[in-house]
């Protein structure tokens, strides 16, 4: 058995597997076929922190898949009144099929997977997001740009019948805080072997073992990952401008200080007509325009943020039938 809690945990053929079967579902879905890979199934979703596509895109895409889901926020459950995390996984995970668990520490996360009976998804740590960053690697295939080196012959036939053409070798450029979507958007370079320019302010840079941990996979891929300290420098001739919140959740009290910290690294048109002329804006979403991300940017042509977050319906499914499948 197998728990989702970064891409680290796969091979990329593996994540190739559940691409393929998130664009399947999307294809059906659009289709108006059903499907019930998941039928009687229950999906426990614990938040410890505020989601808006997490929340709605697990419960939805259980349902769709003919389970059910039960939310189960911090108000409500023991585990934030102090019950052990050990007991907490060992009585819910006897109850349920799947688990997803958003929450601060991703230690926290570890703590709870080891003693579950069943696969437990990663819907957010203060260190990694790997369930988004699978549907920006989603968004990014149906644009054409992935890498060509890692792609399956039921990858490429789901393609070609859906008319996406490969365009681009991705170059991907990420500006802002260097925090849980940064860490994953290396580990998804990392594991796919793409490129990936990476421009924080120098306080703000990943974390330095994260960073070590993801350099490390990517020598076996030969993805390229580097740090510049300008961002004019990072975006330069990428085909996909990445970035998030300056301010991530449980850093509300420093929201002046990185306000004032950051100024220089908002997507705005400017910086955008550095990139190749095509590039897609992607950015997880919630967004603050006018902080990380100008609206004529997120709101503009190159904008790709809201079939982003839609894809994270779909590589959900994906995602949980494919860990149900492979117990
Ligand atoms: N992108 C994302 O995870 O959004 P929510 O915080 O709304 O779930
Ligand atoms: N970095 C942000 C992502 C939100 C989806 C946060 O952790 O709040």
């Amino acid at each position: 058995m197998k728990h989702f809690l970064t891409l680290a945990d796969f091979t990329p053929s593996e994540l190739i597997e559940m691409l393929t079967l998130g664009l399947e579902l999307k294809r059906d879905f659009k289709q108006g076929k059903s499907h019930n890979g998941l039928s009687g199934k229950i999906l426990g979703m614990i938040f410890e922190k505020n989601s808006t596509r997490t929340r709605v895109s697990f419960e939805a895409g259980i349902y769709q898949l003919g389970g059910m889901g039960i939310f189960l926020s911090n108000r409500d459950i023991q585990l934030s009144r102090g019950e052990s995390i050990y007991d907490s996984a060992k009585v819910v995970s006897s109850m349920l099929d799947l688990i997803m668990i958003r929450t601060f520490e991703h230690s926290r996360l570890e703590e709870f997977a080891k003693h579950s009976k069943v696969p437990v998804i990663n819907g957010l740590s203060d260190s990694y997001h790997p369930a988004q960053v699978m549907a920006d690697y989603m968004t990014m295939i149906e644009n054409g740009i992935f890498s060509s080196h890692f792609v399956s012959p039921e990858l490429i036939s789901i393609l070609q019948n859906l008319g996406i053409r490969h365009i681009a070798e991705p170059k991907l450029s990420y500006i802002g805080d260097g925090n849980n979507m940064a860490h994953s958007y290396m580990m998804l370079a990392a594991k796919f072997g793409l490129e990936l320019k990476i421009s924080t302010p120098k306080k703000y840079s990943p974390d330095p073992k994260i960073t070590e941990f993801a350099l490390k996979i990517a020598k076996e891929s030969n993805a390229k990952i580097e740090f510049y300290s300008s961002p004019e420098e990072a975006i330069s001739d990428c085909n996909v401008v990445l970035t998030d919140t300056w301010i991530s959740m449980g850093q509300e009290d420093e929201k002046e200080k990185r306000r004032s910290d950051f100024r220089g690294y908002c997507i705005d048109s400017k910086l955008m007509a550095l990139a190749s002329k095509d590039a897609i804006f992607m950015h997880c979403l919630p967004a603050y325009r006018g902080e990380e991300v100008s609206a004529d940017v997120i709101d503009g042509p190159q904008s790709r943020v809201f079939e982003e977050a839609e894809n994270r319906l779909h590589i959900q499914k994906g995602i949980m039938l494919w860990l149900h499948q492979n117990r």
